[in-house]
Parts: structure tokens; sequence; C-alpha cells
């Protein structure tokens, strides 16, 4: 059983992502889908827990909707997926043999939570990006370019090329990003325990759709997909098992102020800032 909100290019479904995907959404409808599932290891999301009784079933569950992810993207479509360090290996499997996975990339941040004393703790989440066709896809290079910090920053010369000319000062990103997770002061923060930057969603829109295009994310947490997207010009549909991060989807896309009785508010925040005092910031791109 699912509930569907709507606005303008905003559609929400609450319920799983599985049935939404298996009895609502049209085969070959979508031309992005960017999956941020639970990691199946333990963290807590409003009323369900994310882990499985088996590395095994976890698997299984994540195959059913990858292969539902697939089917319901256009022929030119592509899928993001992110996953945990150690369970990304079996979705790579998996995906390597329906899909071309163009880029491994590695969503690097900085940690100012309690860090690992025993190990090399964390710094990073892996995320693939798969197309259906290697030769008709979405990328759109030149409207995510970013300032090349090499040759152009030091402003050297090519002295290779026939005539001698800069180094070009921009590029499209490799395939290690850095960005900063989200904080309590950032304006975007929401309460969820992994919401992902606006940032990268922005990357990932921008590159691999087109403005009109349908853009599907089947665990929308707080809907940073949809808000990214929307903000953008692409319809957005997003799914999600939790009506706390329902009511979060629904006033951040604007589909409802109320819910039932509820209005719905943005996360009520417990610090002052002074209209003076600088945002300080850990590090320059922040
Ligand atoms: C890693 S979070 C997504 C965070 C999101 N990318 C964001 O920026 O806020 C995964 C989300 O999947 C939801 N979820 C878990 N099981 C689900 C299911 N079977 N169907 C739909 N959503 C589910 C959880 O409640 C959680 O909010």
């Amino acid at each position: 059983m699912h509930y569907r909100f709507q606005q303008g290019n905003a559609e929400i479904y609450w319920g799983d992502a599985i049935e939404v995907l298996s009895t609502v959404i049209p085969d070959y409808s979508i031309d992005l889908v960017f999956a941020d599932p639970p990691y199946n290891i333990g963290k807590r999301f409003s009323n369900f827990l994310d882990k499985w009784d088996s590395e095994e079933s976890y698997v299984n569950w994540c195959q059913q909707w990858l292969d539902l992810c697939i089917r319901k993207l256009k022929p030119t479509g592509s899928l993001y997926v992110m996953c945990s360090t150690q369970g990304m290996p079996m979705l790579d499997n998996h995906l390597r043999k329906r899909m071309f996975i163009l880029s491994r990339i590695v969503w690097h941040y900085d940690s100012s939570g309690v860090q690992a004393r025993k190990y090399f703790g964390s710094m990073y989440e892996p995320i693939l990006h798969c197309v259906k066709d290697r030769k008709n896809y979405t990328f759109n290079a030149d409207d995510i370019l970013i300032e090349a910090k090499t040759g152009s920053r030091r402003k050297l010369i090519d002295y290779r090329k026939a005539t001698p000319q800069r180094y070009s000062s921009h590029k499209v990103p490799g395939n290690v990003w850095y960005f900063p997770r989200v904080r309590y002061r950032m304006p975007e923060y929401e309460d969820h325990p992994t919401q992902k930057p606006e940032r990268l969603l922005e990357r990932i829109i921008i590159a691999s759709s087109n403005l009109g295009d349908t853009v599907l994310d089947p665990f929308s947490g707080t809907f940073t997909t949809c808000a990214v997207g929307q903000r953008l010009g692409r319809q957005t549909i997003g799914i999600e098992l939790q009506e706390e991060y329902v009511r979060i989807g629904l006033r951040r896309l604007g589909i409802q102020q109320q819910f039932g009785r509820d209005v719905l508010g943005a996360p009520d925040k417990h610090y002052v800032q002074l209209a003076a005092s600088p945002q300080l910031s850990l590090f320059n791109d922040e």
C-alpha cells in the first residue's frame, strides 16, 4: 500500500520502494535514477532499523530494487547508486552484468564526529555511475566544469603544443569528489541521519539529465534529489517509507505545508546567528 502526493513537477510516494516501483512507475519512463538505500549498517531511520538478518538477504533485496530501477530507465537512462564501502562490491558485481559502469566515484568528506582509533576510519562513500547504452546517454560535461587546480592556476605554459599555450583553466571533475557532509548549521539541514548534500546531487542531476527530464529517487530520505531536481527544472519522483521523512519532503518540495492537523515546519535550530559574526568554515570551498 502507498500514498501519492503531487504538486507541479514533484511527486512523492509514501510506501515501500519495491512495491511502488513494481506497481506504479511505468517501464522505460525515467531518465535518471539516484538510489541511496539503507546500507545494512544498523542505522535507525525513524521506525526502520537498517539491519538485515544476513548479508545475503541484504544483497538479495538490493538486487530486486536495482533490477526494477533498470527496468524503469529509458534506453538512454543513467543510474547512480550509493552503498557502504563493504556492500558496494556486491552491487557492482550485479550491475556490471546488466549495465555499463562508466565511473566508480568516491565521495570524500571530512569527519567532524568520533573517529576510529584502532583502524583507519572511513572518510568516503562509493557511488557507481551506470548507463544502459554506452553510446547513447546524457552527459552535460560543459555544465559541470570545475577549476583546474594544477597548471592553469599556476599559469603554466604547455610547451608540448605546436604553439605553446596555457593549460586549460577548467576541467570535468575526476572521480574523487569532495563535498562537506550536511551539518546542523547549513541552511539545507534536515533532521535525518544520512542526508546527502545538495551540491552532490546538483552535479549528478546537471551532468546526467536535461531540463524537463524525469528523475527518480527510490529512497528519498529528506528528498534532497527531488528538491535539487525541482530547482533545476526536472520532473521528480521520490519514494520514502517513513512518515517522518515524507513530511519533510512535502514541505521541502512545497507540496503541502500541513499534514493532518500538524503544520510542517523546518527544523527548529537552537542557535542564534549574530548578524555581524562571520561564518566559521574549516575548508576554503565550504
Ligand atoms: C540513506 S537514506 C536516503 C537519504 C537521502 N538521500 C537524503 O539525502 O536525505 C535511505 C532512506 O531509505 C528509506 N527506506 C528504507 N527502506 C525503504 C523502503 N523499503 N522503501 C522506501 N524507502 C525506504 C529510509 O527511511 C531512509 O530515509
